[in-house]
């Protein structure tokens, strides 16, 4: 019987450590002390020897079943370890940041100089609005006081669009039509800016591109006089370019507005820049807005977007701004 156990107790070690996985192990288990395995037969056997073997047979017997328990439990061990190695690498992801060399572009100069407009403007109490770029003559010119052959039209060399009766169709040439707009919208008080593109049938040069941009500034309240209009002006200068800036009105004369005036910037090294026109809005503007001016009055503004964005980043020609040359815009 003791050099049976031997056998029984090799034939499972065996069995156990030539388990290469937790299932092929499970089956060796089963092999070497399951139902049918020689060491339980064995143990079945016990009553069956006389009663002086008995417990020395029943001693060896339980020796060796714990050792091949021990062997069981450690190739357990063994075996759940390389098996959950094994997943790591099987399921490793590699989270190593990679430098990837990206460029990352920004707004064009004129953007940004619009958007600034915008949040300064905005920041003082006024609304942005909007009109179309493809506008009606009406928009344009009549309701702006400059009726057919009037002279001023001269002075804006109009694209023309083919839609409708040949001339009541264009490309806006300033922003000014959405001062009509904005007061067909809304009832007074208005306190609107509108930036816009706008189009005139220029050659482009140094200081002249044929689509360029404005920003329209329009007040309509009661009691608003030319003192309102220099006062804004002078905010704008200083919060848009910054302290040391200054601001003046020289009489000039536009048809939508009475009086007329240019207004300029002085910077701090005492030079003027030119930036735009401005007035009280013509009783005739208002009329053509649907206000009456005898109850409102308002003052008017607009400037060239592009000049004032020239200006900031020292170029001295339009044209680079709007060519597609990264090395030139990347700068700005
Ligand atoms: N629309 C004018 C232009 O393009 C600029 C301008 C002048 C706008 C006087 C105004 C204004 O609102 O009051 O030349």
């Amino acid at each position: 019987m003791i050099e049976e156990l031997a056998e029984h107790e090799a034939a499972a070690v065996a069995a156990i450590d030539r388990a290469d996985s937790l299932d092929a192990l499970a089956s060796a288990k089963t092999e070497a002390l399951g139902k049918n395995a020689p060491l339980t037969s064995a143990q079945r056997n016990l009553g069956s020897l006389p009663p002086e073997k008995r417990k020395d047979a029943g001693k060896a017997l339980n020796e060796v079943r714990r050792r091949v328990e021990a062997r069981l439990e450690a190739k357990t061990a063994d075996l759940a370890e390389s098996e959950r190695a094994a997943r790591l690498v099987a399921e490793r992801l590699d989270l190593t940041e990679v430098p990837v060399e990206v460029e990352v572009g920004h707004a064009h100069v004129v953007t940004q100089a619009w958007e600034e407009l915008e949040d300064v403007f905005v920041g003082m109490g006024f609304r942005v609005a909007e009109g179309p770029e493809v506008e009606t003559d009406w928009h344009n010119f009549d309701a702006l006081n400059i009726p057919p052959r009037h002279p001023a039209r001269d002075a804006f060399d109009t694209i023309y669009v083919n839609h409708g009766e040949p001339g009541s169709t264009l490309l806006r040439t300033h922003t000014s039509p959405v001062q009509i707009r904005a007061m067909l919208d809304q009832e007074p008080p208005i306190y609107v800016v509108a930036p816009g593109r706008v189009f005139r049938r220029d050659t482009a040069d140094a200081t002249h591109m044929p689509v360029f941009h404005q920003i329209e500034g329009l007040v309509v309240d009661r009691g608003i006089s030319l003192a309102d209009l220099a006062g804004t002006i002078e905010a704008f200068t200083e919060s848009y370019f910054g302290p040391g800036f200054t601001s003046r009105l020289r009489p000039n004369y536009f048809p939508f507005t009475e009086p007329s005036a240019e207004f300029d910037i002085q910077l701090p090294d005492g030079s003027w820049l030119e930036l735009g026109g401005s007035g009280m809005v013509h009783p005739n503007v208002l009329r053509a807005g649907g206000i009456d001016p005898e109850e409102w009055t308002g003052f008017a503004f607009g400037f060239g977007i592009d000049r004032l964005a020239a200006m900031k980043f020292r170029i001295d020609d339009l044209r680079d701004m709007f060519t597609e040359d990264l090395r030139f815009l990347s700068q700005f």
